[in-house]
């Protein structure tokens, strides 16, 4: 009956999931030996890689750097002698991102039925807690190219104090733990940087994982992209194709997207390139070229009146999610806010949000308290929310997008008052880091997981998981964790942190954009992707900006 076949349907079992569950994700070919997966050695040093603050890192964290010389490793062959007997814990840290779940499908596979692979719950909450339980073949069947980070849980603790380190030891040892294997973004793996020096003498590896939608954790050829942003801007770009296809349709809208991304606007840009709208604003360009709010508003009321004369009253602006923070009398404005609320959070913890705002405004240099007093409510309310445990702004709840929207037709208004600005704001940001991954990312998670068993398995520890070359089928390599970390100022002091990779505005990506964007805000020129393809010819295209800085020959990925 059909009825008891829906019923069969709910759990994780809709057609497309069972589907994509058996479908083929090969292992990159050095994991291969006759059909089966083989851990191998990295055995072959590299390029050293370092930035400006290496002497500080060094004195922070000297055993892994001295352990690893900063040197990329690259796999020669088999590793003839993996040990067996090894106990590895996994665990995700910071948002989700698609294909989390292959990561611990390929350490399963590539740690096998001679070594354990247990699960961490809720992050690095659950490592501190030891709160474990063990993955079995079952299990990982289950959860094979499937979407979401809920077989494990994930959350955002910085594991920053003594007695917190002193827990991670302690359910190490009560669990003798080998390896511990962080799933995160820059701010998870800086922790995991921490926690390799900090375990080193109990011999517990530390191996991170480079994942965020937000694709802010690159490292040029030796890692391209992490993974989920691949899922994410081709679901974010097939929800702009649709809305871009209903504006010459209807006639009637401008719409205003802001898309996720944290800090850098390598989403946004991956959008843009995907779906070309008529504006796409780049915050570190506007930060390069020190743009004022007001210059951006003229910008894009410019855009509108020019095609409302040539008859197109309709248009889309995409807007990176951490563009505040990058316009410069924002920039120093939050750099302000965050060492007020680091040092004064504790008295206003009570205060009722108009107290809050008035002590703010009593405590911020001259330029600033004006120009924060001349924000609308909502804004300054979203500029005092707590940061993140890693001090972040959360700048996914701060509604650009209106703002932009609100200034921008005041100015429409200005310089033309005939012209109709009708609008629509959007925020594409959860419904792309959860869906069942891309093939891209279903091959590169898998891979990702093959690598990172293959390097405890080798014996690493302080190294980051990668993969480059998607062009010709994958190379797994180790990046050193101490070359990427540097010092930034958080919660008001100076931290070790992963550098973040922002836009480059002379990549050959963002070079295209800016070739591209003045015919695309002359007139309509959009493309609409449609939904991400899991089987048939453009099922193993990868992202644009991917292909054009890595300098590929086109978009396809062999899979
Ligand atoms: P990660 O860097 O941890 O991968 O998180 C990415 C992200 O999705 C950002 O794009 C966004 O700003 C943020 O998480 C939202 O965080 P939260 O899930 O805590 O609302």
């Amino acid at each position: 009956m059909l009825t008891d076949k829906l019923t069969q349907m709910e759990r994780n079992n809709s057609l497309l999931e069972n589907a994509i569950r058996s479908l083929p994700t090969p292992a990159c070919p050095v994991f291969v030996d006759g059909g089966k997966i083989r851990p191998v050695r990295f055995d072959r040093e590299g390029e050293e890689i370092a930035t400006r603050d290496s002497d500080r890192v060094a004195e922070q964290l000297p055993k892994t750097l001295a352990r690893s010389r900063n040197r990329i490793l690259y796999s020669e062959g088999p590793n003839a002698d993996a040990p067996t007997g090894k106990r590895v814990a996994v665990l995700f840290s910071g948002g989700p991102a698609a294909g989390g779940h292959n990561v611990v499908v390929g350490l399963k596979h590539m740690l096998g039925s001679e070594n354990t692979l247990l699960g961490v719950r809720a992050g690095p909450k659950g490592l501190i807690a030891g709160n474990l339980f063990e993955i079995t073949d079952e299990a990982v069947a289950g959860i094979f190219n499937t979407g979401g980070f809920d077989y494990l849980g994930s959350d955002r603790t910085k594991i920053k104090t003594d007695e917190q380190f002193e827990s991670v030891k302690k359910v190490c040892r009560e669990n003798s733990i080998d390896a511990v294997v962080v799933v995160g973004g820059d701010d998870s793996n800086t922790n995991a940087a921490v926690l390799a020096e900090y375990l080193f003498d109990e011999s517990v590896q530390v191996i991170g994982v480079p994942k965020t939608i937000d694709g802010d954790l690159q490292a040029g050829v030796h890692l391209p992209i992490t993974f989920g942003y691949d899922t994410a801007t081709k679901i974010y770009a097939e929800l702009a194709g649709n809305i871009l296809q209903d504006t010459p349709s209807s006639r009637k809208y401008w719409h205003f997207m802001k898309v996720m991304g944290r800090s850098a606007s390598h989403v946004a840009l991956e959008v843009a390139l995907q779906v070309k709208p008529a504006v796409c604003l780049i915050s570190e360009e506007v930060e390069e070229a020190r743009m004022s709010l007001s210059q951006i508003v003229e910008h894009i009321a410019q855009t509108v009146v020019k095609r409302a004369r040539k008859g197109i009253n309709h248009g889309c602006v995409i807007v990176p999610e951490g563009l505040i923070e990058f316009i410069p009398e924002f920039r120093t404005l939050i750099g302000e806010l965050n060492d007020i609320l680091a040092q004064k959070g504790s008295d206003m913890a009570s205060m009722t949000i108009s107290q809050k705002r008035d002590f703010v405004v009593s405590e911020l240099s001259a330029d600033h308290a004006k120009l924060f007093a001349s924000l609308p409510d909502y804004i300054e309310e979203m500029l005092l929310l707590d940061r993140d445990s890693h001090g972040n702004l959360q700048v996914s709840k701060i509604p650009t997008e209106r703002l932009l929207i609100d200034l921008t037709a005041r100015r429409v208004h200005e310089l033309d008052s005939s012209v109709k600005f009708q609008t629509q704001s959007h925020f594409f940001g959860y419904e792309g880091r959860c869906g069942a991954p891309s093939r891209f990312d279903a091959f590169y998670t898998y891979n990702l997981g093959l690598t990172a068993g293959s390097l405890i398995l080798d014996g690493k520890t302080g190294y980051l998981a990668a993969v480059s070359s998607f062009d010709r089928g994958g190379r797994p390599l180790a990046i050193p964790l101490t070359g990427l970390l540097r010092i930034e100022r958080r919660h008001g002091r100076d931290e070790l942190v992963i550098e973040k990779a922002l836009v480059g505005t002379d990549s050959p990506a963002f070079l295209y954009f800016a070739s591209r964007r003045e015919a695309w805000g002359a007139e309509d020129r959009f493309a609409s992707p449609g939904p991400r393809q899991f089987w048939g010819p453009i099922a193993g295209q990868i992202p644009i900006a991917v292909a054009l800085n890595q300098g590929y020959e086109d978009l396809s990925f062999q899979i």
